[in-house]
C-alpha cells in the first residue's frame, strides 16, 4: 500500500510517497479504498506543526482527516457496511488533528465514523464538501443565521469554505460582501453567490464595506485570522457578530473584551466544527442536510483542481501560495 507520509514537521518537501503496511481491519473497523481525498488547510497546519497539536506527533504520520471511497472489506462485528458501499468520513473519533491518515490509498476506519454517499453526490464532490460544508453548517445553524436582507462579509470568499458560505447565506436571503485576493477570484466568488467582491490586497476593505453597507454588516465570517480580524471589528454594525473560524494568515492575538463594548456591543465566536460532530445523531442530521443542499443544487460543488495523491506536495505549495479557488481533491 502507498501513502504520502511525513517523518518530521516542515515545508511541503517533508511529504514522501512511500510504502506502508496496512493490517486487516480490526473489530468494528472498515477498510476504505479511497477514491477522492480531501485537501484542507488544517493538513498544512499539522504538517508544519504548531498550535493545533496537543501531543507530539509519533512519526511517520499519514496526514489527512477526510476522504471518500468504497468499502474494500469489513472487520469482525461490522454488519452495517459491505464491500462496494460508497462512503465518506470526516475524522475518525478522538483528537481530530492527531488521528489523521487519509493521504493513503486505503485506510481502516471505525465503522461508526462512516457516512453513506447519496447517488446525487459524486465521490469527488463529497471529498470537496464534507468538512468545509459542515464548517459552514456549524456557523449558520449554531452561531449566526441571517434574516432576509442582512449584509454579511465573508473573508477569502473564493476559498473552499468561502464559496459554500456565500451560496448558503445568499440562499437564506443575505446580501453577501466578500474579500478576495485577485480579480480572477472576484469573478469566481461572484459565480458562487458573492454580490460584492472586494479586492482586499488593493483596497481598504473597511472603507469598501462602509461604502456598500453604510451601517456595517450584521456578521463577518473570517477564516483568514491575523491579517483581517481586528479590522473586521470595524465592519460590524452594533450588536453584530464576528466569527473567526480559521487562521490562514496566522493566529489571532488575544482580544481585550472591552473593545467589543466600545465598538458597539459586538459578539465574537471561535467555532471548531468538530464540536458540532460530537454526538452521532447531530452528525447524521448535518450530513443529511448538507447532501440534500448539494443534491438540490442549492450548494454548487465543483472540484476546481485535482492532484495525484503522490503529488500532494505540489498541492500544499499551491494552497499555501493562495494559488487556487474553491476545493481541490487528491486522487490516489
Ligand atoms: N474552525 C473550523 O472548524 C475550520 C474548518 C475548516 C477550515 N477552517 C479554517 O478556515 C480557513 C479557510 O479554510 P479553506 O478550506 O476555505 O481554505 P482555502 O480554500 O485554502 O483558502 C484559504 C484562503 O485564505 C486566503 N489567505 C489570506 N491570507 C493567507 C495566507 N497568508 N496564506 C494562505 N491563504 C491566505 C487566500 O485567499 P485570498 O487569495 O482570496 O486572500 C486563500 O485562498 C483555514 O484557516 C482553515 O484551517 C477551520
Amino acid at each position: 500500500m502507498k501513502a504520502a507520509r511525513i517523518h518530521q514537521n516542515g515545508g511541503p518537501e517533508v511529504l514522501r510517497w512511500e510504502d506502508f503496511e496496512l493490517p486487516a481491519p480490526g473489530p468494528g473497523e472498515v477498510r476504505v479504498r479511497h477514491t477522492a481525498i480531501s485537501l484542507n488547510f488544517s493538513d498544512i497546519n499539522v504538517r508544519r506543526g504548531g498550535f493545533y497539536i496537543a501531543k507530539p506527533l509519533v512519526f511517520p504520520v499519514i496526514l489527512g482527516n477526510e476522504a471518500a471511497g468504497v468499502v474494500a472489506s469489513v472487520g469482525p462485528g461490522v454488519s452495517d457496511w459491505k464491500p462496494g458501499d460508497r462512503v465518506g468520513y470526516v475524522g475518525v473519533g478522538g483528537p481530530f488533528y492527531e488521528n489523521t491518515g487519509s493521504y493513503g490509498e486505503e485506510r481502516n476506519v471505525p465503522a461508526s465514523s462512516l457516512v453513506r454517499l447519496p447517488d446525487g453526490v459524486s465521490d469527488q464532490q463529497a471529498a470537496a464538501v464534507m468538512l468545509k460544508g459542515l464548517t459552514a453548517a456549524c456557523m449558520i445553524n449554531r452561531i449566526w443565521r441571517p434574516k432576509a436582507g442582512d449584509p454579511v462579509l465573508i473573508h477569502a470568499a473564493a476559498s473552499g469554505v468561502g464559496i459554500l458560505l456565500s451560496q448558503w447565506l445568499k440562499h437564506l436571503g443575505a446580501v453577501v460582501l466578500g474579500t478576495v485576493g485577485s480579480a480572477e477570484k472576484a469573478a469566481f466568488a461572484k459565480a458562487y453567490g458573492c454580490d460584492h467582491p472586494i479586492l482586499y490586497r488593493e483596497l481598504d476593505f473597511v472603507t469598501e464595506v462602509k461604502r456598500i453597507a453604510p451601517g456595517g454588516v450584521a456578521c463577518v465570517f473570517d477564516g483568514v485570522g491575523q491579517d483581517t480580524f481586528m479590522k473586521s471589528l470595524d465592519c460590524v454594525r452594533p450588536f453584530g457578530m464576528l466569527i473567526n473560524y480559521g487562521n490562514a494568515s496566522g493566529h489571532v492575538p488575544p482580544l481585550d473584551l472591552l473593545l467589543l463594548a466600545k465598538k458597539g456591543s459586538l459578539s465574537v465566536s471561535r467555532p471548531a466544527f468538530s464540536s458540532y460532530l460530537s454526538d452521532p445523531q447531530t452528525t447524521h442530521d448535518n450530513f443529511a442536510e448538507l447532501f440534500d443542499l448539494v443534491s438540490r443544487g442549492v450548494l454548487k460543488v465543483e472540484v476546481s483542481r485535482t492532484y495525484r495523491l503522490q503529488d500532494v506536495a505540489d498541492a500544499h505549495r499551491d494552497l499555501e501560495n493562495r494559488a487556487f479557488m474553491g476545493s481541490a481533491v487528491l486522487v490516489p
